[in-house]
């Protein structure tokens, strides 16, 4: 019988199955299964090629070099931060956003950055001509020539331009219009992009040059072409906002050579982004004073503190079932905290609507944001403002305790860096803030329970 060599692949997850199926197994989405072409392995270039472009071999590691582990620097800190520290050579790095976020302009941004510091760089568009990037270029600034252009969709045709010319940093705009001729299936399929993301791999380890490789987003929220591509990249980095908001958050998801869960802020402005150095100040922009229902919590994004505003909004319910609606917070931690409050408080709640909303439009399920959100309800429900200098954070479990959350000597500084004069933490942690305290004159408020809380401010 001859050897199939056809295979079905899922658009939303990338399961691979041998026949058609209406419904992904995996994903449990519906009519996503989509025949591709398999690329016949090449045994002679298997054979004798590692990732390193070198003949495998096993070595120790007192012999391998330690020469190319320092990091270039985009220019960008807030990116800089997210990769942990900067660029390091040979490494294969995903950008993936929605599209309109701004994944082209930062990257073209890093280019321009770049450009100051190695020889050349190059970016390489799928989807624009070189005249939309110009008119980009030009409202981002000033460019030299070490930045070369190309628009190509052929990666055969660019794998031999970048053996060619050698840049030291390479932009792929994007991983779902390019194709490798030996793999037969459309671009922007799970087993092109795989094939191809696998080819720009062997590029970059083989000649030690950065790329960057763009990448969409389904409506699920994962790079399309989904995780195969997450776990053949070195660093994923993802681009996500609001659409309304001007701000733009990129949170390193995957990396290699630093730590994930880094955020890097920027603002998209007429002129590009810009990065936003001190968040919280952004965040707490526009804060209205003496409204109930609004208190200041502390998150941690990363090793960064950010200071958010809580709203929180309760009244009668008009219908049978009161709604319970979070944004940005987490829905069913919003339902246990209402619970706690009406158990272990008797605050009647049970027929009231219940609207809580991280202002700025970030989000976040950190359990230290509870504190926070109880005081919000607490505020709204009693309709009695909280004090604007008071900052609060802290988890709170079934049993009404207040419980300890991480880094809170971090927490603490950055509230009184912003001028805030109070805060209040659990009790347990209180020995780890005091020298801070002490230091910046903020007045901390240590509470056991959500009724300590409650007495404090009621
Ligand atoms: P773009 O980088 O093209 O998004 P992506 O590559 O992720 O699809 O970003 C386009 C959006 O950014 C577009 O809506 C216009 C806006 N923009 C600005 O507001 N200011 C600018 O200086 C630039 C270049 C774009
Ligand atoms: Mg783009």
């Amino acid at each position: 019988m001859p050897k199939k060599e056809t295979t079905f692949f899922c658009q939303n997850c990338g399961n691979e199955t041998g026949k058609w199926l209406g419904q992904c197994p995996v994903c449990k989405e519906w009519n996503s299964f989509v025949e591709e072409r398999v690329a016949k392995t090449n045994t002679a270039v298997r054979g004798n090629t590692s990732i390193g472009g070198n003949v495998a071999r096993p070595t120790p590691l007192s012999e391998i070099p330690r020469d190319n582990d320092e990091r270039l620097s985009t220019g960008i800190g807030e990116l800089d931060r997210v990769l942990g520290g900067g660029l390091v050579t040979g490494s294969l790095v995903l950008v993936g956003g929605d599209p309109g976020i701004g994944k082209s302009t930062l990257l073209l941004q890093v280019c321009q950055k770049l450009t100051n510091e190695v020889k050349s760089v190059l970016y390489i568009s799928g989807e624009e001509s070189l005249r939309q990037i110009k008119i980009r270029a030009d409202r981002i600034g000033q460019f030299t020539d070490s930045l070369q252009l190309l628009c190509e969709t052929n990666l055969n045709t660019i794998e031999d331009i970048i053996r060619k010319t050698v840049p030291a940093v390479v932009v792929i705009d994007s991983i779902q219009t390019m194709y490798c001729e030996e793999t037969q299936s459309a671009p922007g399929s799970v087993s092109q992009v795989r094939e191809s993301t696998t080819l720009l791999l062997r590029i970059a380890k083989g000649l030690g040059i950065t790329i960057f490789i763009v990448g969409h987003v389904t409506k699920e929220g994962t790079v399309a072409g989904p995780r195969v591509l997450e776990h053949i990249v070195d660093t994923v980095l993802y681009f996500e906002g609001d659409r309304h908001a001007a701000y733009r958050i990129l949170r390193g998801v995957k990396n290699r050579f630093g730590s994930t869960n880094e955020i890097g802020v920027f603002e998209m402005q007429e002129m590009g982004l810009m990065e936003v150095p001190n968040p919280s100040e952004y965040m707490l922009s526009g804060k209205p004073s003496g409204a109930s229902g609004s208190v200041v919590a502390c998150l941690m994004e990363g090793s960064r503190p950010i200071l958010i505003e809580i709203q929180a909004l309760l009244y009668q319910s008009s219908f049978g079932i009161p709604r319970r609606q979070a944004t940005g917070a987490d829905s069913n931690r919003l339902n246990l905290l209402i619970a706690v409050l009406e158990k272990r408080l008797g605050l009647q709640m049970g027929s009231c609507d219940a609207y809580v909303n991280l202002a700025g439009g970030l989000k976040n399920a950190e359990p230290a944001l509870d504190l926070g959100i109880v005081l919000a309800i607490v505020s709204s429900f009693k309709n009695c403002p909280i004090d604007d200098g008071l900052v609060a954070f802290g988890e709170v479990g079934l049993s009404g305790e207040v419980r300890s959350v991480s880094m809170s000597m971090m927490r603490v500084k950055e509230a009184a860096k912003l001028g805030f004069t109070a805060c209040m933490l659990p009790e347990v942690v209180l020995k780890y803030c005091e020298e801070e305290a002490h230091r910046t004159g903020i007045r901390l408020i240590g509470v056991k329970s959500v009724a300590d809380a409650i007495a404090v401010i009621v």
